[in-house]
């Protein structure tokens, strides 16, 4: 991991993104075999034991079929080394060779409005740090909960003296109040009047995000203060609903052994660490959002939920559980004793037994059939058909057909019904239990990612920005929005935009990158006897008589509506729309071929 304050100006991304050799990269991390005019080997990204990891070197893609991790050798590099945008540009500048600009003023961190935190921040954490070793409070307050030193010293735990300027009056001098607040290091009163500290009196976990950047603090109170916990509130840095806390430090062990365990406290983290297991991140108390699925699906194959034996940490690890399957995670869950929570259960029966608890988890999809299918549901029916129904929901997340076949047999066991009444709820069919053909092509989206295709791969541009149908057209939404960005570049500059351009502009965006990579690596370059022009004009027309048939589907609701409510001034607005719309879908049949034109 490592940050940098480099500035970087297009023209110097675009020369690292051309001196990049992806291959070299990926060859660092996995043994890659030629394969016609790509490469492929085992995926570097996750755990797998057939090869479903692929380079293209011309486009300077890569894309794993497996994970379903894609994008180009910058995003392979972060993906790999943890490093930030920023930083992953500069390394890959001195590995290739590209000359690195002066430094010009500090850089401002992609998103992210206002001052750069980084500074305020870090001279926080060593303020609270310092505070540490001074308080001999908050030190036997650790020595009580058994914390080891090597943790305090691993996640860098300090203390916020009680008081409510001693922050502010360290850090004044050197930052303006402006940054302290950006950072949510200090508050000012609803009112108005002097800034305060946030941090009071408290145990203060820094937090960093996946790449080790410092974002905020957690703050653990030690006095008597009403809320327990205080989190930094959001700022332009800190999104508690996308951090897992701890993820810098377990990614590594994470990939290594495939699995993470996922806790909900802080102490709960450093008593699994403890414990002798690092793999481990928190969510810190609230529900888990997609977004920490996705971070968690991105570093391990497996995720064991340890969070609290309540009824709280059971509610919600069963709303965790669909959101983890459908991420294609395999779940096991720690079963903790009524009333324990990791932290509690190593204070009280030692480190081996939460060792063990985490070893022994079961698989989690499996406690909950037991859990919505009484013994004794076959004997009564209505008890039945309830529990078939919370089996299907429960199993529908679950993306891989034959894991979703191997549950449902066992739900249909236990509910003592025959399979058979289980596949078509959970759509399983003897077609599905087929092997999958070589390149899987989902309906819905193939369509859009035909057009995208066509107008991406080199050599497809060539349409007048005036030919270009509005985003609505796609109906799937990370090809709608890769050709919104294709749209808005194209616009912007006068011209096709650059392969690379468009990958750039949605960088930021996590499922479009991984999509637009597929969809390129996927894809034989076979245009069809039309040629590459005729063939993208045809698919645009097939995409925008599907919108329009789609259109009008919806203005039939809303003509009935608008009748219902006698609005005449919007039931003519909508009948207008409906006759341009039927006219212009058939006059526009058959497709017109090679208008000649472009
Ligand atoms: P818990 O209430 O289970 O506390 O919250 P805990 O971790 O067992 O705390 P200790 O052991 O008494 O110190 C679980 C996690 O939820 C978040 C924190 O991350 C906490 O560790 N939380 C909880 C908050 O962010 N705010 C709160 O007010 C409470
Ligand atoms: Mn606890």
């Amino acid at each position: 991991m490592a940050l940098s304050h480099l500035q970087i100006t297009p023209d110097f991304l675009r020369a690292v993104r051309d001196a990049v050799d992806i291959v070299a990269i990926a060859s660092d991390h996995t043994r890659l075999r030629k394969a016609g005019r790509r490469w492929s080997g085992l995926c570097p990204l996750h755990r797998e034991k057939t090869p479903s990891f692929s380079v293209d070197p011309e486009q300077g893609l890569f894309y794993c079929f497996g994970c379903g991790a894609g994008g180009d050798g910058i995003r392979l590099h972060m993906a790999l080394s943890g490093d930030d945008f920023p930083a992953a540009v500069e390394a890959l500048a001195r590995r290739f060779g590209v000359p690195i600009p002066a430094a010009g003023p500090a850089r401002r961190p992609r998103g992210e409005e206002g001052p750069d935190l980084e500074p305020v921040l870090s001279a926080a954490q060593e303020f609270f740090r310092g505070e540490l070793g001074r308080s001999e409070l908050a030190r036997s307050y650790l020595a009580r909960r058994r914390v080891p030193a090597e943790l305090v010293a691993r996640f860098g735990l300090g203390y916020a003296p009680d008081g409510w300027r001693n922050l502010l009056g360290a850090l004044a001098p050197r930052f303006p109040v402006a940054d302290l607040l950006a950072a949510g290091l200090v508050a000012r009163p609803e009112g108005g009047g002097e800034p305060y500290d946030r941090f009071r009196h408290r145990l203060v976990f820094p937090i960093r995000d996946a790449a080790g950047r410092l974002v905020g603090f957690g703050g653990r109170a030690l006095g008597d203060d009403k809320a327990k916990y205080l989190n930094t509130a959001e700022t332009a840095r800190f999104h508690k609903s996308a951090l897992l806390y701890g993820l810098d430090q377990a990614k590594r062990p994470a990939r290594e052994g495939g699995r993470l365990v996922l806790v909900e406290g802080y102490f709960d983290l450093l008593a699994v660490a403890a414990a002798g297991e690092p793999a481990v991140v928190a969510s810190m108390g609230t529900a888990l959002t997609p977004e920490q699925v996705r971070l968690l699906a991105r570093w391990a194959e497996e995720v064991v939920v340890a969070y609290d034996g309540d009824s709280a940490g059971a509610a919600a690890a069963e709303r965790a559980l669909p959101l983890l399957l459908a991420e294609r995670l395999t779940v096991r869950r720690a079963r903790l004793p009524a009333g324990q929570d990791p932290d509690s259960l190593r204070l009280a029966a030692g480190e081996e037994a939460l060792a063990a608890l985490l070893a022994e988890a079961p698989d989690f999809v499996l406690l909950e059939l037991e859990r919505l299918v009484p013994a004794d549901a076959h004997r009564q029916p209505h008890l039945q058909a309830r529990a078939a129904a919370a089996v299907t929901a429960l199993l529908t997340p679950i993306p891989d057909t034959v894991l979703r076949y191997g549950y449902g047999r066992l739900a249909a066991d236990r509910l003592r019904v025959p399979a058979e009444l289980l596949w078509g709820r959970l759509g399983v069919d003897r077609e599905g239990l087929k092997p999958a053909p070589s390149a899987p092509r989902r309906e819905v989206g193939s369509l859009d990612e035909e057009v995208l295709w066509l107008l991406l791969r080199p050599g497809g541009e060539g349409l007048e920005l005036g030919e270009l149908p509005a985003p609505e057209v796609f109906f799937d939404a990370p090809c709608r929005n890769i050709y919104a960005v294709y749209r808005a570049l194209y616009e912007r500059d006068g011209a096709p935009p650059a392969l690379g351009e468009v990958l750039a502009a949605v960088a930021a965006a996590g499922p479009e990158v991984d999509r637009l990579a597929r969809l390129l690596l996927e894809r034989e370059d076979s245009p069809g006897s039309t040629g590459p022009m005729g063939r993208l004009r045809e698919s645009l027309d097939k995409l925008n008589r599907r919108w329009q048939k789609q259109r009008l589907r919806e203005l039939a609701t809303e003509i009935h509506e608008a009748a219902r409510q006698g609005d005449p001034a919007r039931l003519d607005a909508l009948l207008g729309e409906r006759d341009r719309l039927n006219r212009s879908l058939h006059s526009l049949q058959p497709p017109n071929q090679g208008t000649g034109s472009a």
